[in-house]
């Protein structure tokens, strides 16, 4: 652990964020937790402060555009830098191409595109002064989009491309990006598809989860600390040469290379 050093991470409530955040307890000494659930920032705050670090809790809707400003002031205020903001916050409909609405299309974008671009502009002045890190989380629909998750493959492309923006930026100002593309980690979001998919395919919740690695092309599902752990890389001394990178851990559902 460095002497002091500070994390931003989203979506700190539950799934992949809060793996995250419990994960980054051990390499960071202080934590800002954001998302909007505050009972649920409350729990991985306490967990956080029981692995060793410091933890602040900000309940806040990412989708908003006073957010950023409220997440790094706290920060600053808190703990006076900012070493490595790991975006995962999201929330993205899965509704079919045909069905869905442009309200839908802009909530989706304006929680995990718009909410995640807006707080890293606010943030770069800090990750420049402590040269730190970025990742943004994508999803590997991006690779493969599809008319029933078009929404969230179009935006998970272009948090590809916005994270590889940044990056650009970052080689000159000595901020390092990068996105992560998981596939398929069993989460509450997941959990919810599988809720929505099953009987629209005459299944049950419990035989489509099932189904689902089978046809998928792989042995099981990610684990939401399998996805932390590959962040927790990503934004250690170790990665500090890895920029501009877009990852993927999926368990090698995409079949491509
Ligand atoms: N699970 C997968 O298979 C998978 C695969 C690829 C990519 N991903 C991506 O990984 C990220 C995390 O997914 P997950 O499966 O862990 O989902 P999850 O369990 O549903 O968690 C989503 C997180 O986003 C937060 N959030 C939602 N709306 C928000 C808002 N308006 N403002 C602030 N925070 C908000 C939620 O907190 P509150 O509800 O408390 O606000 C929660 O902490 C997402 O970006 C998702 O697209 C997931």
């Amino acid at each position: 652990m460095n002497a002091k050093s500070v994390a931003i991470v989203t979506g700190a409530s539950q799934g992949i964020g809060k793996a995250t955040a419990l994960r980054l307890a051990h390499d960071f000494s202080a934590l800002v937790l954001a998302a909007r659930d505050e009972e649920n920032l409350a729990a991985t705050a306490a967990e956080v402060r029981s692995a060793g670090a410091e933890a602040t809790v900000l309940a806040v809707d990412l989708r908003q555009p006073e957010s950023a400003d409220i997440v790094v002031n706290s920060a600053l205020q808190s703990f006076g830098r900012v070493d490595a903001l790991l975006h995962i916050a999201g929330a993205v409909s899965q509704i079919d191409l045909f069905d869905m609405t442009d309200a839908q299309w802009d909530d989706g974008m304006a929680l995990k595109l718009h909410g995640a671009r807006r707080l890293t502009i606010r943030a770069w002045g800090a990750l420049k002064v402590s040269k730190g890190s970025v990742v943004f989380i994508s999803g590997s629909a991006a690779l493969d989009p599809k008319p029933g998750f078009a929404a969230v493959a179009a935006t998970n492309a272009a948090i590809i491309a916005i994270a590889k923006a940044f990056a650009e930026q970052g080689i000159k100002d000595g901020v390092q990006v990068n996105s992560v593309v998981p596939g398929a980690v069993m989460t509450g979001r997941r959990q919810s598809f599988f809720e929505k998919w099953a009987p629209a395919h005459n299944l049950s919740v419990e035989e489509a989860i099932k189904k689902f690695p089978v046809e998928a092309g792989i042995s099981r599902f990610g684990r939401p600390e399998e996805i932390a752990d590959l962040l927790a890389y990503l934004v250690s001394p170790a990665a500090k040469w890895l920029t501009g990178a877009s990852v993927r851990m999926d368990g090698g559902e995409t079949k491509g290379v």
